[in-house]
């Protein structure tokens, strides 16, 4: 190999290195993930909360099942990023996830068998967005609609559930469990 040729490989081989985020990035896009994901988990339950109030789950879920993906996009407008909500126990089969949210849910599950704490993940994904991904998981207040059938879901509110979703995987949850993830990119920061 000549000189010049030696000279381009490293140079393709340095760039190409330079193509993973810096701490800096990483940190940054942790922050600003957590941020939005909070805001939206605010967003969906102060409206969620109101529904619950005017007329319980019977009101609650037709509410979900319109409104709980325009409001996720409203939220993707406000901060100029994608926001999804996804889980391998999927309830609306619109929030599938893709082979990398698979990856991370299956390692959080992994995690968590092994009894170890979950944390954010920050990556560029396939398409080389900075990616940010948290784990999802099941409070209290969540159980009406994702808890046991039987004990913590009415047969009511199961019907109800099974009429808008009747392929629903999403019931079965105790308090702590892995309910999904947020996967959120930041589309913006790519050039
Ligand atoms: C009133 C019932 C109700 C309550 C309470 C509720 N959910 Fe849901 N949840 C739903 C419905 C309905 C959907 C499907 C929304 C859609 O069509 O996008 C859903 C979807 C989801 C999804 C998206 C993935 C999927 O399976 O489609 C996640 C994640 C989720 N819920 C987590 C939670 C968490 C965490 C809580 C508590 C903080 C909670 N939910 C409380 C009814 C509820």
């Amino acid at each position: 190999m000549n000189k010049i040729a030696l000279v381009l490989v490293t140079f393709i081989f340095l760039t190409s290195c330079s193509k993973s985020l810096s701490k800096d990035e990483v940190e940054k896009y942790t922050i600003q993930g957590k941020e939005i994901a909070e805001a939206t988990a605010k967003k969906l339950g102060s409206n969620l909360v109101e529904k619950m109030k005017d007329g319980g789950v019977t009101e609650a879920v037709p509410f979900c099942n319109t409104k709980a993906i325009p409001l996720t996009e409203e939220m993707s407008e406000k901060f100029n990023v994608s926001i999804k909500r996804t889980s391998h126990l999927l309830r609306n089969t619109d929030n599938r996830p893709n082979d990398e949210e698979v990856l991370v849910i299956n390692n959080y599950r992994d995690l968590m068998s092994k009894g170890k704490g979950l944390k954010p993940v920050v990556e560029l994904d396939k398409a080389g967005s900075p990616h940010f991904y948290a784990p999802i998981l099941l409070q209290k207040k969540c159980l009406a609609c994702h808890g046991e059938i039987g004990v913590d879901v009415t047969k009511k509110s199961d019907s109800i559930i099974e009429s808008h979703y009747p392929k629903d995987l999403a019931t079965g949850f105790k308090e702590g469990d892995l309910r999904g993830i947020w996967s959120i990119t930041f589309i913006s920061a790519v050039e």
